[in-house]
């Protein structure tokens, strides 16, 4: 068997691929249409554009790790809101809580006592004494780097080549071919080109760290303990202490963003390899998918930030949020930590993944490709290459957009949700066997067709 890629052969694939959704999704498409009168794009959000098919496929209703469609197809969701939705959609304990808080008001700008569980059990997971609550993980880390600049006072940051921590202006900052550090290309708008206030650089690359690091400018480094936003990118052994080390030389924090991450364990990869993070930050799946975010710190940070502060301007210092903190975000948060996200949701999940990174690993084996898989946690990735990458660079020039569309398009039209971008699937404790297997048989018959 052949298995060099036959470039008009996917072309004419994509195009069948593409007529079978047009062909499976008329309402869907009648929505789409409709709403490209009132919504740019057509649809409420950006990045809702840039699903495999044409046009989005309109959501009927989402419980646990299925999904149906306005024309009556249901999906398995591996996608699962890019790990906002990474319990399962609508998990029953939170909902519970959502229906009880909903009762007894939404929003106050005061603070309910179940607010301090919160706070304590963050303190358990992650193992930092201090927490802030924001809506968003973007906001976290926005939070998180201005406190970082503020207790140091100095002006930059450092983070990876290829990394995502949100919207945050700072971090839209790339390198280019000849390792030059540039804005990302179409960063939108921005109101200061990151090369003023950020250094980037690979992941694993001690020497470069300690370069950057020792002109002692950088209030923070900002980093995944696991790149996962460009595939996942495993820290090379000794990576996390030599990153440790050098930060606290340099006088640098080091903010760790769990968002993704979460998916090692219920601390994250922090608690799982014992990191000693100055800040932690972490939104998405932490309420179960109601809006919700925080941040913590160390008992040194809450210090030298109490002295700084004003408080008399700690509503006009541009960290805040009026909505950050609302019991109904709370009230989702105690019931997820409590009763979703736990030891038994990450040893089913994960025991699951395991099966799914097999499954797919079979077929790559099966067909005799340069292909492989990544896994953490409950997270699994498939890559057109043969090795797993080092750094961001070496991933993003692995990408192959044309053969991430019909692997995506070829699932979605069989009825699996594929996380868009790249290549990766979420496995929750409420994805069954069944769904695992489904996916094999799928991706095996995706792999057939390219290379008959
Ligand atoms: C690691 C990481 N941090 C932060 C964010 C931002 O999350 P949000 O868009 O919910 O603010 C993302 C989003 O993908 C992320 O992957």
């Amino acid at each position: 068997m052949d298995n060099i890629l036959d470039r008009s052969h996917l072309e004419s694939l994509l195009q069948h691929e593409e007529q079978l959704f047009h062909k499976n999704h008329p309402k869907s498409y009648e929505l789409y249409q409709r709403a490209r009168k009132s919504l740019h794009g057509g649809v409420p959000m950006l990045w809702m554009i840039r699903w495999a098919g044409s046009f989005p496929v309109f959501v009927k209703e989402a419980k646990g790790v299925h999904f149906t469609d306005v024309d009556g197809s249901e999906y398995i969701d591996l996608c699962l809101g890019d790990t906002g939705a990474m319990t399962g959609h609508s998990p029953a304990a939170t909902v519970k809580a959502i229906n009880e808080q909903i009762q007894k008001g939404i929003t106050l700008m005061l603070p309910y006592e179940d607010v301090i569980w919160v706070g304590e059990e963050l303190q358990r997971r992650f193992g930092l004494p201090y927490w802030q609550f924001a809506l968003t993980a973007t906001d976290a880390n926005r939070f998180a780097l201005r406190m970082a600049r503020m207790v140091t006072e100095r002006p930059k940051i450092l983070v990876f080549n290829y990394c995502y921590h949100g919207s945050v202006d700072e971090t839209l900052i790339v390198l280019d071919e000849e390792g030059t550090p540039m804005s990302r290309l179409n960063n939108m708008g921005p109101q200061v080109d990151p090369q003023y206030t950020t250094k980037v650089i690979e992941f694993n690359d001690i020497a470069a760290l300690e370069t950057a690091l020792s002109a002692r400018d950088v209030a923070a480094v900002l980093a995944e303990p696991v790149m996962t936003n460009i595939g996942i990118i495993h820290p090379e052994p000794g990576y996390h202490d030599a990153l440790r080390e050098m930060t606290r030389k340099h006088g640098t924090y080091l903010i760790i963003d769990e968002t993704h991450t979460i998916c090692t364990g219920p601390g994250g990869y922090t608690a799982s390899f014992s990191l000693q993070p100055d800040f932690l930050t972490i939104g998405k799946p932490i309420a179960g998918g109601v809006p919700a975010a925080v941040y913590g710190f160390t008992e040194e940070v809450s210090q030298r930030f109490a002295e700084k502060l004003n408080v008399d301007d700690a509503d006009v210092g541009g960290i805040g949020g009026t909505l950050a903190g609302n019991a109904l975000s709370i009230a989702a948060m105690k019931a997820t930590l409590q009763h979703v996200l736990t030891q038994d949701f990450y040893d089913k999940a994960i025991q699951l993944q395991e099966r799914f990174t097999e499954g797919v690993e079979s077929v790559i084996k099966e067909f005799d490709l340069p292909w492989i898989a990544k896994r953490l946690g409950n997270r699994s990735e498939y890559w057109f290459r043969p090795k797993p990458p080092k750094n961001g660079g070496e991933a993003f020039a692995a990408i192959d957009h044309e053969l991430d569309r019909y692997m995506h398009l070829f699932a979605l039209n069989r009825g699996i949700l594929m996380t868009p971008f790249h290549n990766m699937a979420l496995i929750s404790a409420e994805t069954t066997q069944e769904d695992v297997d489904y996916h094999t048989k799928v991706f095996r018959e995706a792999v057939k067709s390219l290379f008959i």
